[in-house]
């Protein structure tokens, strides 16, 4: 069944795990791949919420084994949440590796070499008893720490993983480590002191190109056996602004509405139905953050109008744009052509307020203002809202 396909096809809140279904990001998985292979290299993969890095990381761990051969590298992922320490994370690794051993087979399995020396009751809090264990593996191993951001930086857990790190890489232990999370900076991540930085290889996601999102639209409409107009591809590429997420929702539901209809073509008027329940299922939190944004008791005020403005903006490759970038979105959004720029900057003041979010992050000096969103994933979302809300056309 096509309606059946088209689910599959698309996986606007499931990561990616197939290298097949993985568009773009090449290049930076020869970059890790070819870390990993180098003894005392790690590496740290950063970047915003929704850029993919889940998917970098499910991959990367399917690429990086060598499932059929006995000696060969096995990889292990785990997820790391808020209530973790530096020892239940690695004790969700070892239990991993516990169950790899038994589905792929770690190499002295027979032997039971591992269960032999780890006990699942043992608390284990110092890096070299996590040298000793890792170290005495059969195979060489790749371990994948995701959501590392919810760590608290700083904390204990944080000095001991690059502790740990220090020390797998002045031992040449046959272990590379790939920390995972949200950041724009690598500080927020990982506690760095010079010595181990040489040992990581810091590795930043950015959100996909155009050509990118259009090849998720053009491979996902063809495993659903659905054919488009020319340019909706590039269409929606043009509403996800990077962000994956709304490639496979507005693909999602265009191919949805579509089916509706009784055909397999998706055209136009689709793209255009798939707006709202595109809206209404985005994740990641944003609609919540939109409302508390823009939610105000004063009449006439301009907060989703300046909003979109900032969203419709010209940004730089971080995403940070200044105040004379907002000016002429926001004409378009009022149609009108005398905009008092006293009235958008109070609203850009209050956007930084934790009573609007803050849905915007100021930084620079004075006179050289910049903003950015706090979640930049909440710029397709602003745009895809002003369509729906007749604020803009598509
Ligand atoms: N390169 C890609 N090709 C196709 N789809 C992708 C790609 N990267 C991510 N996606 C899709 O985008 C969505 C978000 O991806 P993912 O969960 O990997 O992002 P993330 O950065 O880990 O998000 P979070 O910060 O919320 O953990 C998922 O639906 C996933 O299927
Ligand atoms: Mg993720």
């Amino acid at each position: 069944m096509a309606i059946e396909r088209l689910s599959s096809s698309f996986t606007p809140t499931r990561p990616i795990s197939l290298p097949d279904l993985l568009s773009g990001r090449l290049n930076l998985l020869y970059r890790i791949l070819d870390d990993i292979a180098t003894p005392s290299q790690h590496v740290l993969l950063y970047g915003d919420r929704g850029v993919g890095k889940t998917s970098i990381a499910r991959v990367l761990a399917v690429l990086s084994q060598q499932a059929d051969d006995p000696r060969g590298r096995r990889s292990i992922v785990v997820s790391c949440d808020s209530n973790d320490t530096y020892g239940s994370i690695w004790r969700k690794i070892l239990q991993e590796v516990l169950l790899a051993e038994r589905q792929l087979g770690f190499e002295g399995y027979r032997d039971r070499k591992l269960v032999g020396r780890w006990d699942p009751n043992e608390v284990i809090n110092v890096p070299n008893d996590i040298r000793l264990l890792l170290g005495g593996l059969p195979n060489p191993t790749t371990i994948i720490i995701d959501e590392y951001d919810r760590i608290e930086a700083g904390g204990d857990a944080s000095r001991l993983m690059t502790d740990t790190i220090k020390l797998f890489s002045d031992s040449m232990t046959p272990c590379s480590i790939v920390l995972v999370g949200v950041g724009q900076s690598i500080e927020q991540l990982i506690t760095a002191h010079e010595s181990v930085s040489r040992n990581i290889d810091y590795v930043p996601v950015d959100p996909l190109e155009a050509t990118e999102l259009a090849q998720i639209i053009q491979k996902g409409m063809g495993k659903a056996g659905i054919t488009f107009d020319d340019g909706i591809d590039f269409r929606i590429a043009h509403l996800s602004q990077g962000y994956p997420h709304y490639t496979h929702l507005l693909g999602q539901w265009a191919g949805r509405r579509a089916l509706e209809r009784g055909t397999n073509h998706v055209t136009d008027s689709d793209l255009e139905a798939a707006i709202p329940q595109s809206i209404e299922t985005a994740a990641g939190g944003v609609r919540v953050e939109y409302d508390k944004a823009t939610d105000s008791t004063q009449p006439n005020n301009l907060f989703k109008e300046v909003l979109l403005a900032c969203a419709l903006a010209d940004k730089d490759v971080r995403g940070r744009f200044s105040l004379a970038d907002i000016h002429e979105p926001l004409q378009r959004v009022l149609h009108r052509y005398r905009v008092a720029r006293s009235s958008y900057q109070r609203h850009l003041a209050l956007f930084c307020e934790p009573e609007h979010g803050p849905v915007l992050v100021k930084t620079g000096r004075r006179k050289n203002y910049r903003w950015h969103f706090a979640n930049p994933q909440l710029v397709p979302f602003v745009r895809l809202r002003g369509i729906n809300d007749k604020m803009i056309s598509a």
